[in-house]
């Protein structure tokens, strides 16, 4: 895959933590081992990467790789907006927590009453947000992990962030997303053509995703080389 080769790459992986006193935090189970892996798969082709992450147990180390750890959903969409210009494939595996709490208490809230009610806000869409500036020369590359309408749900992410290609994993899979090593997934192009995977590890999934990338930039120097000059 020398296509690969020297291009920049950011990608986004793990959960955020989102703070709700100085001892507590929403979260999720992500356990980043899908995008650390498709890290690896892409350093392997020689391929420079920066790894935006939430908190997660895996080390990984490389001369062509810039770790960025985070904790939460804005620090990980400052982290990107700080290398997002100069990236040609970016790809955001995170578990993002969607919302946060309105407010951060100082001190840790202490057990009071039968009830406590926390009021949530949104937080930035990372892939959302990049998927408005992206350039013709920039490829995005999202993961939907879905309950139900699975096909339907991961094809209105694709449209809705401007992806060019979306990873669906689907809860309903055994032996597929977090915690496992492996993972099941089916990749959907931009023009809505699915492929179906079987399952794999997780190593081996970040393969096939780095090949349908590959061969989404392939084409595209094809389709350029093509081009007639009609200037003269
Ligand atoms: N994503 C992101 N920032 C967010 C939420 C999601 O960058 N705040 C990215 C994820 O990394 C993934 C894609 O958007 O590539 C889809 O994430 P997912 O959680 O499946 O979708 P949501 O848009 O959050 O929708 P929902 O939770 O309602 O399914």
């Amino acid at each position: 895959m020398s296509v690969l080769k020297n291009k920049r790459i950011l990608i986004t992986a793990g959960p955020t933590r989102e703070a709700i006193d100085p001892v507590r935090y929403i979260s999720n189970h992500s356990s980043g081992k899908m995008g650390y892996a498709i890290a690896e798969a892409f350093l392997k082709q020689g391929a420079k990467v920066v790894l935006v992450s939430g908190p997660v147990n895996i080390q990984l180390q490389h001369p062509n790789l810039k770790l960025i750890p985070v904790t939460s959903a804005f620090e990980m969409y400052v982290a990107c907006n700080f290398h997002f210009m100069e990236t040609d494939i970016a790809i955001f595996a995170a578990a993002v927590a969607d919302y946060k709490p309105e407010i951060v208490a100082e001190k840790k809230i202490k057990k009071a009453g039968d009830e406590i009610l926390i009021k949530l806000v949104k937080n930035p869409d990372i892939a959302f947000e990049f998927g408005k500036i992206k350039r013709d020369n920039q490829l995005s590359i999202g993961f939907a992990l879905e309950t139900n309408d699975e096909l339907i749900n991961a094809e209105s992410k694709l449209r809705c962030k401007n992806f060019d290609m979306i990873v669906l994993n689907s809860m309903n899979d055994a032996y597929a997303t977090f915690e496992y090593d492996t993972n099941k997934v089916t990749i959907i192009q931009k023009d809505l053509v699915s492929k179906e995977f079987p399952v794999k590890n997780k190593t081996e999934v970040a393969v096939d995703i780095i090949k349908e990338i590959a061969s989404i930039i392939m084409q595209r120097q094809f389709y350029s080389s093509q081009v007639i000059d009609t200037s003269f």
